[in-house]
């Protein structure tokens, strides 16, 4: 399915060339997903659409971060990465640098069942790190601190199965180095004012309660306190662009700052 977004690749994302490095010894490779490759995003969407079924509606989304900086996200600069295994597609990554911040927000990472259990995603996070540690360089922020990442609470669950989904995914996260943020998070349903996805197409997404999970780097992971408030409007006000005083930002932080956002 190919679904239109609006904006033009970024020159610096057109010209990247993946570092030598980047190839794995065990035959797995980072592909990066950008403007000047229509192949690569057409079957990023697909694997997408395979490994997230349920989040199909959310493929505008990826085609949005594939251009790095799309206008409907002024602070982030979005990267989107497949991982290849010899001519198998086997995962996608979407990820954000949050510019005005020092650390990141991991939307997606997934990979094909039978691509799964293996180490790769594990790899792939450490990859992540690494090119959020250049962004912060980048974006002058000297160093980044880790990224952000929403996770489905297996309390919620409606059903046996999905609790083990939701288990699995929050002990992966949680082998990656995860901390599990004290702060009660709402997930919104979409970036505020995008123009690749209208309201009505998600009309029936409402936003739910999720785990923040902090996946530190290794800055991140040796700092004797961690600022929460920061954490929590990075996300809110910058990635999602919620309205000043918003009623998730007033909740996440209520015991932290007693009303003040
Ligand atoms: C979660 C996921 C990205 C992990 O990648 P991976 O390559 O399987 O992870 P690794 O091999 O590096 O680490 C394996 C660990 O991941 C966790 N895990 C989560 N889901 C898993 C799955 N379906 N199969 C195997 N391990 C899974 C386990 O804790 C496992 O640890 P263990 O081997 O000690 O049991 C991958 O399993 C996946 O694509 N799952 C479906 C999509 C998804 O849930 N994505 C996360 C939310 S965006």
């Amino acid at each position: 399915m190919i679904l239109p977004t609006t904006g033009q690749a970024t020159p610096s994302l057109r010209n990247q060339t993946m570092p030598i490095n980047f190839q794995r010894p065990e035959g797995a490779q980072l592909r990066v997903v950008n403007g000047a490759s229509p192949e690569l995003l057409s079957v990023a969407c697909n694997l997408f659409a395979d490994i997230f079924p349920e989040d199909k509606r959310y493929l505008p989304y990826l085609r949005a971060c594939a251009q790095g900086n799309h206008p409907s996200h002024p602070n982030t600069y979005d990267h989107v990465w497949l991982v290849q295994i010899g001519e198998e597609w086997a995962g996608v990554r979407i990820f954000s640098y949050i510019k005005t911040r020092s650390f990141g927000h991991g939307a997606y990472i997934g990979f094909t069942p039978r691509a799964r259990g293996q180490g790769l995603g594990t790899w792939l996070v450490a990859e992540t790190q690494r090119q959020l540690e250049e962004d912060a360089q980048r974006f002058g922020q000297g160093s980044s601190l880790g990224y952000l990442v929403e996770v489905e609470r297996p309390i919620d669950a409606q059903t046996d199965e999905e609790r083990l989904k939701d288990e699995k995914r929050l002990q992966f996260h949680r082998q990656c180095g995860g901390i599990i943020l004290p702060v009660p998070f709402i997930e919104p349903v979409m970036i505020e004012g995008v123009d690749y996805i209208s309201p009505s197409e998600l009309e029936d997404e409402s936003p739910r309660p999720m785990h923040l999970v902090l996946v530190p780097s290794e800055l991140g992971g040796s700092l004797p306190n961690l600022d929460l408030v920061d954490f929590v409007h990075g996300l809110y006000y910058d990635v999602y662009r919620l309205p000043k005083g918003h009623t998730f930002v007033k909740n996440a932080l209520s015991y932290l700052l007693g009303g003040a956002t």
